[in-house]
């Protein structure tokens, strides 16, 4: 393996970033944390320190919320015309636009994906997602009611509005870092309220340039706060803070409940996209063609540091040694290397502590009696990079079979008929995701309301749009993003009731 250099090559605007103290964002000013600490940000590709950020806690998170609040009240921004909200949303995405491919490199480098992807998933999506939720200022519409309350004779007119929720914590994680900011603080913006960020710590940086890019684009100030730090200090000191009106959150479902439980306090409205085990099925019937290439890329993407990975691969009996020798060979065939390499086609896991994590799943399943047909293991080079792994022999009792692994890691397991199979669908406590392969539609209309799942794929999977209701049933969570149901999520609803 040749030595790559990555720091040697970046754009000039990175290589400034980096240089810069990178602080947080509060009140439209960037400042330092008040405790003065900072923490260290990796490149996965090579496992060295590439830049210190702020490290904020419950000091910040406070003076961030207070801007919030105050940016939430002031005519500034809860007056401003919803064309005048959709001119800024506009130019943030624009201003993203222009600063693409600079993004694009700044997250490969922090989180490890390859540039390219970062550059048409990550930053393509985002702005996207923008100029999505950019539309809805001018389209939050209530309704008009007939009343008629038995017990009065008076005649009524009532109406509804949608009204900003306020004040919202948007904790989100390292597998997609600025989209998963975009996919909440867009909508947030687009309804009127006010936003404090917090980063994963793994993956801090393009937040942070996120949160200068708003500033540049004019939003007022306090409108958008970003404050890096870790779960327990500026994670939980959001999650609990009397002042937030609502958290929207995107992680593990460990760290959820534990949310839900800090969002107790002062009853703040709570969103969860949790974790998956999501199945992708494949029928006796299907275009094997399109599938097996379709199932490889639903666990592998993203290094199967994704939500939604089809990390379990149901597959029909008949087709089921084809469809495992033919995912295994596209997993041994990847050229593994740095996010920043032209030549990478799957980079690193994010962190050294979620390459354990993973390599372990991997070893309790060998250990329950699984067989690798691919992959396995870590690799002997610098950074954290693991072969994609497939694993048969597997059983629905298995601990890898039940839980969530987030890395290139797939279980594969047969099934001989229709209903076996929306059962072992089902047979996890989540229920984000899951895709159907097949040419017949009887079976797809027949499985389709059997699952579920908050997404349910045909002949395709990982397929996620701004307009598309996305979310988990069971333990995947509680509400939807994107689309109208999405956005509801950020408003109250008003009645007004008028005695005529
Ligand atoms: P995590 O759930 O701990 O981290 C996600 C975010 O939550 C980060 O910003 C983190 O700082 C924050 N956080 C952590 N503890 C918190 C707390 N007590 N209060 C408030 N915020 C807190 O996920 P982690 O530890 O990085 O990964 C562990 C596993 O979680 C992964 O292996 C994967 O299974 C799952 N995960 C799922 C994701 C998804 O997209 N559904 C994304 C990331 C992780
Ligand atoms: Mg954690």
């Amino acid at each position: 393996m040749t030595t790559f250099a990555p720091l040697d090559m970046l754009r000039p605007a990175n290589k400034d970033f980096l240089a810069r103290p990178l602080g947080m964002i509060i009140d439209g000013v960037q400042v330092p944390a008040q405790s003065g600490k900072t923490f260290d940000v990796f490149d996965p590709g090579s496992g060295r320190q590439i830049a210190r950020v702020a490290e904020g806690d419950a000091a910040d998170v406070d003076l961030a919320v207070k801007a919030a609040r105050r940016a939430f009240q002031d005519k500034a921004w809860s007056g401003m015309k919803a064309h005048a909200r959709e001119r800024l949303m506009h130019r943030l995405a624009d201003l993203i636009e222009a600063n693409a491919d600079e993004l694009a490199e700044l997250e490969s480098l922090d989180q490890g994906k390859p540039v390219g992807m970062a550059r048409h998933v990550d930053v393509a999506g985002t702005i996207d997602y923008l100029r999505y939720m950019a539309g809805w200022p001018s389209k939050l519409e209530g309704s008009t009611i007939p009343v008629s309350v038995p017990y009065m004779p008076n005649r009524f007119f009532a109406y509804t509005t949608r009204e900003a929720v306020g004040v919202v914590a948007c904790i989100v994680p390292w597998n997609f870092p600025l989209m998963m900011a975009a996919w909440k603080v867009a909508p947030a913006l687009a309804t009127g309220c006010t936003v404090v960020l917090k980063p994963a710590e793994q993956t801090p940086l393009t937040a942070i340039r996120f949160g200068e890019l708003v500033m540049e684009a004019g939003f007022p100030a306090g409108v958008v706060n970003v404050v890096p730090g870790f779960g327990a200090g500026a994670g939980a000191a959001l999650a609990r803070h009397p002042d937030v009106d609502k958290v929207t959150f995107t992680g593990s479902t460990e760290v959820g409940r534990l949310i839900l439980q800090a969002a107790a306090g002062n009853l703040k409205k709570v969103t969860l996209e949790l974790g998956g085990k999501s199945p992708a099925i494949i029928c006796d019937d299907a275009d094997l063609d399109i599938a097996i290439g379709g199932a490889a890329m639903a666990i592998f993407f993203n290094q199967g540091q994704v939500c939604t990975a089809g990390s379990r691969l149901l597959i029909h009996k008949r087709n089921f040694d084809k469809v495992v020798e033919g995912v295994s060979a596209i997993a041994s065939g990847f050229k593994l290397g740095h996010g920043l390499d032209p030549e990478t086609q799957l980079g690193p896991l994010v962190s050294r502590e979620q390459i354990d994590r993973v390599c372990g799943y991997v070893k309790s399943g060998l250990a329950d009696g699984a067989r690798a047909l691919s992959g396995g293991t870590m690799l002997e080079r610098d950074g954290y990079f693991m072969q994609p792994t497939v694993l048969v022999d597997t059983r629905p009792g298995m601990k890898v079979v039940q839980e969530e692994i987030f890395g290139p890691v797939v279980v594969a397991m047969p099934f001989s008929d229709m209903d076996e199979v929306a059962a072992l669908a089902n047979s996890t406590e989540f229920g984000l995701g899951a895709s159907i392969w097949t040419r017949d539609l009887n079976k797809m209309h027949a499985l389709a309301p059997a699952i579920k799942a908050g997404t349910v794929w045909v002949n395709c999977h990982n397929v996620v749009d701004a307009a598309m209701p996305f979310g988990g049933f069971k333990q995947s969570g509680w509400g939807r993003e994107h689309g109208k149901a999405g956005v509801e999520l950020y408003t109250e609803t008003k009645s007004v009731c008028i005695s005529l």
